[in-house]
């Protein structure tokens, strides 16, 4: 029990936006006994991972990679597997996660452009249409929700305008897929990414790609060799077709994990989860709305995983430990320059009313003290209707 407030710590609310709140049945599958890297049991739960993975995505003909690492990985993967060093690429930049893609550019010597959009902005897909009509790229690199930013992108307009180009569409999704609508097959993307620890509520430590047949056309018909061992997804599409060879040993609880979370999801409905995840986020911003608070993202674009807004200034460290020392609710700081002025705060697949309830009710508790015109009830009152 913590000494100050004898609330159990195993009872703390993981609001930070991901890792997130991980359901029992997916804790205890890890504490299973040891399987083979090439096992029957392990390549049935990995095939079944697959099949699962393409139903997360919603996709029937795309091709589903799942490896060790984290989002990170993904993005990586994709970028080496997929790009040659004549290249260009450009990126949407609305935060901190879109500019990594361009770093990843850097890291390899492929050419690569920046449109930026101003941060909490969204990516304009006007703006986008006419920096296509002016210039060729080979890649667009589009961020979902940029968890930085807590800006949610309208994903569909900016694939369309991107494929209407010509260029290969790639979607960062790591904090978008499982909480936001997203079916791959309309969406007519190359690529997705996600990663196990977000909205699909595993823990960390997969990262998951969805590839259309014209990216694996293109993998398959590269014409310099792949510059990565690891990251070359020609070699893990073999493992992927028939998950009882060998490329490297994956991290098998975390990939049984997964599975289980998948199953967990499919329990629940995809429809529904996005659903729900858009009610809780409702809930989130009105509750902040109603405590005169500013939000970071702009109107329309907030995401439905995780909320960035403004404090009094100064206050934002303070106002974090606090909600972690007295309401045992743990959220993430703002980003660059607003970390001591704004919070970011998670609310994906387990996050439900009670951890908002307790969120919001603390963050009012905290801010009364600052302000005496806000008043006990405030965000009860702004919240019941929409959590009711
Ligand atoms: C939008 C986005 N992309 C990529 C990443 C990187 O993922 P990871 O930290 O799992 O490597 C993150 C992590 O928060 C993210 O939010």
């Amino acid at each position: 029990m913590s000494k100050e407030n004898n609330i159990d710590p195993y009872d703390s609310f993981l609001m930070v936006p991901g890792p997130t709140i991980v359901d029992s049945r997916v804790r205890n599958v890890m504490s299973n006994n040891q399987m083979g890297h090439l096992s029957e049991e392990f390549t049935e739960d990995f095939v079944k991972l697959l099949e699962l993975s393409k139903k997360l995505f919603g996709t029937k003909n795309a091709s589903p990679f799942v490896i060790t690492g984290s989002g990170t990985i993904a993005m990586e993967a994709t970028v080496l597997s997929l790009l040659e060093k004549n290249n260009t690429g450009l990126i949407l930049d609305t935060g901190y996660f879109a500019q990594r893609f361009g770093q990843m550019l850097d890291c390899y010597s492929i050419n690569s452009n920046t449109l930026p959009f101003d941060f909490g902005s969204h990516a304009d897909p006007d703006v986008l249409k006419s920096e296509l009509n002016k210039n060729n790229y080979d890649a667009v690199f589009i961020t979902h929700v940029d968890t930085s930013s807590t800006v949610m992108n309208n994903i569909s307009d900016l694939v369309k305008v991107v494929k209407d180009s010509g260029s290969l569409a790639i979607v960062d999704s790591v904090c978008g897929v499982g909480g936001c609508e997203l079916y791959f097959d309309k969406l007519g993307a190359d690529v997705v990414l996600t990663t196990s620890q977000k909205a699909i509520g595993s823990v960390p430590g997969a990262g998951l790609m969805m590839l259309s047949q014209n990216a694996i056309d293109l993998l398959e018909n590269r014409k310099s060799i792949i510059p990565s061992y690891y990251l070359n997804l020609k070699k893990w599409k073999v493992h992927m077709d028939n998950p009882k060879t060998y490329v490297a040993t994956p991290a098998i609880q975390v990939m049984v994990a997964l599975k289980t979370a998948l199953e967990i999801i499919m329990e629940e409905g995809l429809e529904n989860r996005w659903n729900r995840h858009k009610k809780v986020a409702q809930a989130v911003h009105a509750g902040i709305d109603s405590l005169g608070l500013d939000f970071v993202a702009e109107e329309n674009y907030r995401a439905y995983t995780v909320t960035g807004f403004h404090v009094p200034k100064g206050k934002a460290i303070s106002i974090q430990s606090e909600l972690k020392s007295r309401f045992n609710v743990e959220v993430a700081s703002g980003f660059g320059d607003m970390k001591n002025d704004s919070i970011r705060v998670g609310h994906m697949a387990n996050i439900g009313h009670n951890e908002v309830g307790r969120f919001l009710n603390g963050l009012e508790s905290i801010l009364s003290e600052y302000d005496n015109t806000i008043k006990k009830g405030t965000v009860v009152d702004a919240i019941s209707q929409i959590l009711k």
